[in-house]
């Protein structure tokens, strides 16, 4: 995982696996089918990373032939889509942390202005004591990104990190300057975004060839 010079805030992996997940997400030619086992396994990895940094408290485990004086995390992750694309990360994030607790977010980008239309909202009450991993594939203008976090903020949250899986310099520098404490993980930091607002080189609409509409 390497910081970049100039955003404080993104971490990309330079794990092997990351890239080959990436690949996949990326090939114009890649089935909904391919694309969601992919998006799947790369969430694994994303996770992982995310997570590394979190803190732990003691406890002690018995094993079979004695006590051992061990670490768990110190606190509770609950975990947030935003629909729709990331419901294709959530499955991934749960082989990682199978007690995470689920909100859902829903947002969609409006086609002419770019702005984030919500239409569904439901957090559970477990957000104010919860790390919470916000997860969105793709983070193009960061409007919607900055609207979950929002979203998130009024329900109590603390931690808030993001995961996502291609990230676009327009979208990381409107979060680094809405919410200088967020920590965004991602695979790949692109060249920019297109006159529609799509990331450049990108992976397309993510919801929709997750959803093969
Ligand atoms: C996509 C994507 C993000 C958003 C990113 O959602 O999943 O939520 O666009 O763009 P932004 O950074 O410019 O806000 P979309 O609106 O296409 O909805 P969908 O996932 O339901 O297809
Ligand atoms: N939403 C997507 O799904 N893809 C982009 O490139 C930008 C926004």
């Amino acid at each position: 995982m390497i910081q970049v010079s100039d955003h404080s805030a993104l971490h990309i992996s330079t794990h092997p696996l990351a890239s080959v997940e990436l690949n996949v997400l990326r090939d114009r030619n890649t089935s909904a089918a391919n694309f969601r086992e992919a998006l799947r396994r790369l969430s694994r990895i994303l996770t992982i990373e995310a997570t590394a940094s979190f803190s732990t408290r003691e406890l002690i485990i018995p094993a079979p032939s004695g006590q051992v004086f061990s670490r768990t995390l110190s606190r509770t992750v609950t975990i947030v889509p935003v629909l729709r694309a990331g419901l294709g990360m959530v499955d991934g994030v749960l082989d990682v942390l199978p007690a995470a607790q689920v909100g859902h977010l829903g947002l969609y980008r409006d086609e002419a202005t770019l702005q984030p239309v919500p239409y569904y909202e439901k957090l559970p009450d477990t957000i104010p004591d919860s790390e919470v991993l916000l997860l969105d594939p793709m983070l193009a203008t960061g409007g919607s990104a900055n609207e979950a976090i929002r979203r998130l903020r009024e329900a109590g949250a603390g931690g808030v990190h993001v995961l996502s899986v291609v990230v676009a310099p327009e979208g990381l520098n409107a979060v680094e300057q809405r919410h200088p404490d967020i920590q965004v993980y991602a695979a790949a930091l692109d060249s920019g975004l297109d006159e529609r607002g799509y990331i450049v080189p990108g992976l397309g609409d993510a919801g929709d060839r997750l959803f093969g509409t």
